[in-house]
């Protein structure tokens, strides 16, 4: 059987002189070229994709310090949804900023339930849920539950600010107003100290 005639490319059409064909024929095909656009623009979105996240997790702008006794009625609002975003979680009789948290404890984080509220009893119990009692005095709570909620304490006390204390039904608020900034967790030293009574 013949074999088929060979095709030969002259080498007079290769500019560069090249002895492989293939950057040559690369630029001058349009569906490599067209396939080259498309690799662009997919890289492109990629990496724009990837510098957007970057700046959705960027640390949002500090708050002005808030140093305030709550009752548990006013805690409530603070639960990541106002405009401020601010965010505040009560552990063991205290109260937290945890707004540096709010990936946590904002709208949409997994411990969302906690923003704005006592969570002590739901950390004791490992139940990510809060009630709606007025007050909670964790009475029944046995001692493992206890200790569990200092320990938490400790916890929130190590990584955010302290606010203030969670007030009993009927207990006055203690006044702030003349404590220095250095009495409270300084952690944020450029904040000042909003005073409110
Ligand atoms: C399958 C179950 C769970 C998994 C896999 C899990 C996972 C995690 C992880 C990975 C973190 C650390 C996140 C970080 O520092 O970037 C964390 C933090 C935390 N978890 Fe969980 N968790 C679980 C259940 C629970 C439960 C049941 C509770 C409470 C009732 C809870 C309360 C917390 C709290 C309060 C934090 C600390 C957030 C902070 O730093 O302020 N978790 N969890």
């Amino acid at each position: 059987m013949e074999s088929p005639p060979e095709i030969k490319v002259p080498e007079a059409e290769n500019p560069s002189g090249a002895s492989s064909n293939f950057f040559y024929d690369f630029l001058t095909s349009p569906v490599e070229l067209l396939l080259t656009v498309v690799i662009g623009v997919l890289v492109y979105k990629l990496l724009k994709s990837r510098f957007s996240r970057v700046s959705v997790e960027a640390p949002a702008p500090e708050l002005p310090k808030l140093r305030k006794d709550m009752a548990v009625a006013e805690l409530r609002q603070y639960d990541g949804t106002q405009p401020d975003g601010r965010v505040l979680v009560a552990v063991n009789g205290w109260i937290f900023d945890v707004t540096r948290g709010r990936r946590f404890y904002g709208p949409g984080g997994p411990y969302a339930a906690f923003g704005g509220k006592d969570a002590s009893r739901g950390l004791a119990t490992f139940s990510v849920t809060s009630s709606d009692k007025e007050y909670d005095d964790l009475s029944d709570l046995n001692s493992m539950e206890m200790e569990s909620v200092k320990e938490w304490e400790a916890q929130f006390r190590e990584k955010y600010d302290l606010v203030g204390k969670l007030l009993k039904p009927g207990e006055e608020p203690t006044n702030y107003s003349d404590e220095e900034p250095e009495d409270t967790d300084t952690s944020a030293a450029n904040t000042t100290d909003k005073k409110e009574d």
